[in-house]
């Protein structure tokens, strides 16, 4: 099989070269080849409201400057001063990034240059001493294609990129259903993981993991899924080894059809996923799951307990002023259960509410990522909560909660485990890991290496 394996190609049993994960010589090609070419989300639209609110975000080596530079405008440039290249905007170490608010201006520490909120360098100590060389545009500020989707800001530091919304298809169309731009932040935590970027997204682009690492969700149903390539991007959808079964399977409901009685499985799962994860649910959504038992005699069956549940829990939030997004069964059927973001994010998306990850290299360590999660969730008009990043240690099982600190206990353990001189390269699941085999394809396509290869 060639570099250029196809979509089809990843239905046969594949496997992957550790290098990818491994190497440092890789890593380092990564911010050149994959990172500095494709379009990556670097915070929430809501996160800098007024004009003069920054954000900065740290890929690899590289920290780039994103600002709200008028009501209806955000921009994005590389973090570092014309001058001498010091850095404008320095995280405090040991910070997720740097935040704050310019009235009017970033001024460099180093020798005072000042540069406004469109990148132009507006101070220069002394400039007449650089004769006529110093012009507007050799001292401004190196501006980076920036665009919105689903709430997020992304940047792309190629200037001849394709456009965001054609880079995110079909996912953003899938998607565009939940109206995640109206969601807020419920929480976001990270930390620096001892792990290569890929494994751990990789820990959260199956299903197929369910049932020996999350054993206490298997109660609920059947997580068997199948794995979707989506171009750059994939998905899964719920799935049956049974011929027959999979039109009902991949409806949402399938998830909660174990157990003799509906009402209080629906009940439990919901109260459980709120506990151990503050996420995948909301505090509305919960209360109404746990009035099924109430208000529906026993016995009826769960597609029609899942309809009632989502009629009381939509009334619910409408009395809170938040009116849910009218959703097609079928159209979210087509979305799935959970996006793999071509590189390096995760979107489950609900209908109000989204749990995300994203995961990026640790300056070039190959052995090291920052790890981040994130819930988003529809509040009613000002009582979204005030978030910011907080730092998690990995073995912190409270913060993380049960079923995160689950996933984190493969992840050290692959990182460790794929430099055994044993170990002869991954062999993800033909069926249900295909957002990881379709990763790599992808992966391979940017960096000119690292195709998955047919098992010999
Ligand atoms: S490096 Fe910024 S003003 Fe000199
Ligand atoms: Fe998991």
């Amino acid at each position: 099989m060639s570099d250029n394996i196809s979509v089809e190609d990843l239905e046969e049993p594949l496997t992957l070269s550790t290098d990818v994960y491994l190497s440092r010589e890789y890593a380092r090609a990564e911010g050149e080849r994959l990172w500095a070419k494709v379009w990556q989300h670097v915070g929430r639209v809501e996160e800098i409201p007024d004009v003069g609110d920054f954000i900065t975000y740290e890929i690899g080596e590289e920290s780039i400057l994103v600002v709200r530079s008028a009501p209806d405008t955000i921009k994005a440039y590389y973090n570092v001063c014309s001058h001498r290249g010091r850095q404008l905007v320095e995280p405090k170490p040991g910070a997720h990034s740097s935040s704050g608010k310019k009235r009017k201006l970033f001024v460099c520490n180093y020798h005072g240059w000042q540069y406004d909120l469109e990148g132009n360098c507006v101070h220069v100590l002394d400039r007449d001493d650089w004769k006529c060389a110093m012009t507007e545009a050799r001292a401004r500020l190196g501006e980076i294609r920036v665009d919105t989707w689903g709430g997020w800001i992304w940047i792309n530091m190629d200037p001849d990129c394709q456009p965001l919304r054609e880079y995110l298809e079909p996912m953003a169309s899938h998607l565009d259903q939940f109206e995640l731009d109206k969601m807020r932040y419920r929480w976001r935590r990270w930390v620096v993981f001892e792990c290569n970027w890929k494994v751990a997204i990789e820990a959260f682009a199956e299903s197929y993991h369910v049932k020996a690492t999350h054993p206490q969700l298997n109660k609920y149903g059947d997580f068997y899924a199948l794995s979707v390539a989506q171009g750059l991007h994939g998905n899964n959808h719920f799935h049956s080894k049974k011929e027959g079964e999979n039109s009902s399977a991949s409806k949402t409901v399938s998830r909660t059809g174990k157990g003799a009685d509906a009402r209080a499985m629906i009940s439990q799962m919901q109260s459980e996923f709120w506990d151990t994860m503050q996420a995948s649910t909301t505090p509305t959504m919960v209360a109404a799951a746990q009035r099924l038992v109430d208000e529906l005699p026993e016995g009826t069956p769960p597609q029609e307990v899942h309809e009632h549940w989502m009629a009381a829990a939509r009334r619910d939030y409408a009395e809170q002023g938040v009116v849910w997004p009218e959703l097609d069964p079928d159209r979210v059927a087509a979305a799935g259960l959970a996006w793999q973001v071509f590189p390096n994010m995760t979107i489950l998306q609900g209908n109000v509410f989204a749990l995300c990850y994203r995961t990026r290299p640790y300056r070039g360590d190959p052995d090291r990522c920052i790890y981040e999660a994130f819930a988003i969730e529809r509040f009613p008009q000002g009582e979204e909560p005030a978030t910011e990043w907080i730092y998690t240690e990995a073995d912190d099982a409270q913060g993380w909660g049960k079923v995160l600190s689950q996933d984190f206990s493969n992840m050290r353990a692959v990182q460790r485990g794929m430099k055994s001189r044993g170990f002869r390269g991954p062999l993800p699941n033909p069926v249900q890991e295909r957002k990881v085999t379709n990763l790599h394809r992808n992966l391979a396509r940017y960096m000119g290496t690292g195709a998955p290869r047919r098992i010999e």
